[in-house]
């Protein structure tokens, strides 16, 4: 035991699974109070299962990206299903996810500050963190932690592949990767690049262009490394949008996807690779003629992708959501006896952000109630 795993197994349910949930398992999952997210495991289950069948079929890994489950619980079956790891967006959120006992973990992202990088030496004292790097002050500071701690840290470079967030430009990359070899308390691993601006590309052949193009930077950078020498072992990318693209280009050893276990709403609109297995469940508290109340708003669903779409029952329209409400127009008022207290399942267009909102998911086989699955990594963005 360590500070990591004392702190999960005292924290507020001490396991993966909810052990002290009030709820039978076999109950109509309808039955649990609302809001709430549920999951059908079945189908989650079957977009791991599919998605790591695809990975393989391409010999690529999968590094799952955790930034939308959030839970050690789904982790650990994408992980059995034949993961290498998972990828984790911030470090609070990989703490959880080391606590747990996940032993590689990638933060595809920048961990910055005094603080940050401290909390960084200790959790990998118990997983193997590599982390994104991409800036020498940066380096200078891990190195220096590292160092003083007597450990290495392995690091991959972020390469700007076009979408202009984080990441070294092309003309960057040796001297910056040579750099990095010049450090005590740093090994590179590799490289990455994240092509996030062409995941939500409405048309496929659009879609396959620009992530091509996107790729194309990245494996630049690779083969500009090799000539130079310089082995490079990880070249990780990939979102969901982009999994049948970015896997078939030669030289990418890993995908990060992550909506596609439960496959958002957004992404639904584009392509139905994988089903949708996420909902929130809402209680109907008010009806008036054409009009009904949902007990959901924005403090248990979001809305940044666009708004929810009703999916059960059928002939609501949703209309607009407010702190704690939500408005719908029945299509058919005069033929509809929806009634106060009836159930309504909403389909969130972003499920990372409306995951963040809950404690625990609550997952279903069939409509009966399986088990409830504590959220630890929700609002853990530090
Ligand atoms: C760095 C990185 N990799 C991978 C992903 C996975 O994307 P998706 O949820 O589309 O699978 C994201 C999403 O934000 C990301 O930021």
């Amino acid at each position: 035991m360590n500070k990591y795993t004392d702190t999960y197994m005292q924290g507020a349910y001490g396991s993966d699974v909810n052990q002290g949930s009030t709820y039978q398992k076999g109950m109509p999952i309808f039955d649990v109070d609302t809001p709430s997210i549920i999951v059908d495991l079945d189908v989650a289950e079957k977009n791991i299962k599919n998605m790591q069948d695809f990975a393989n079929s391409q010999n690529v890994s999968m590094r799952p990206h955790s930034k939308t489950n959030k839970s050690p619980y789904w982790a650990k079956k994408q992980i059995a299903q034949g993961a290498i790891g998972i990828c984790c967006a911030k470090l609070g959120e990989a703490e959880q996810m080391a606590a747990s006992g996940i032993k590689e973990i990638l933060i595809p992202n920048q961990i910055v500050g005094k603080s940050k990088i401290q909390r960084l030496v200790d959790v990998n004292k118990i997983s193997k963190v590599i982390v994104a790097v991409e800036n020498e002050q940066n380096l200078e500071d891990l190195s220096e932690a590292f160092v003083k701690d007597s450990r290495t840290l392995s690091v991959i470079v972020e390469v700007n592949v076009g979408m202009d967030r984080c990441g070294v430009e092309l003309d960057e990359i040796i001297e910056f990767v040579k750099l990095i070899k010049s450090k005590n308390g740093l090994k590179f691993e590799g490289i990455m690049g994240y092509e996030g601006h062409t995941v939500n590309i409405n048309n496929y052949e659009d879609r396959v262009s620009e992530a091509t193009k996107a790729m194309n930077i990245l494996i630049e950078a690779k083969n500009l490394l090799v000539e130079n020498g310089i082995e490079v072992d990880i070249v990780s990318a990939s979102g969901t949008g982009t999994y049948n693209i970015t896997s078939t280009i030669d030289g990418i050893t890993e995908l990060q996807c992550g909506s596609y276990i439960f496959m958002d709403g957004n992404y639904l609109k584009i392509f139905d690779d994988f089903d949708p297995a996420l909902s929130v469940l809402s209680t109907v508290i008010s009806r008036r003629d054409d009009r009904i109340v949902l007990d959901c708003g924005l403090k248990s669903i979001s809305m940044d992708q666009g708004l929810p779409e009703v999916i059960f029952p059928k002939g609501i329209t949703f209309g607009s959501l407010s702190e704690e409400h939500s408005k719908c127009l029945i299509d058919d008022p005069q033929n509809n006896n929806l009634k106060v207290g009836d159930k309504v399942l909403l389909r969130p267009m972003h499920g990372d952000t409306t995951i963040n909102l809950h404690d625990e998911y609550f997952v279903y086989r069939g409509d009966l109630f399986e088990e409830s699955i504590p959220i630890v990594g929700r609002g853990k963005f530090k």
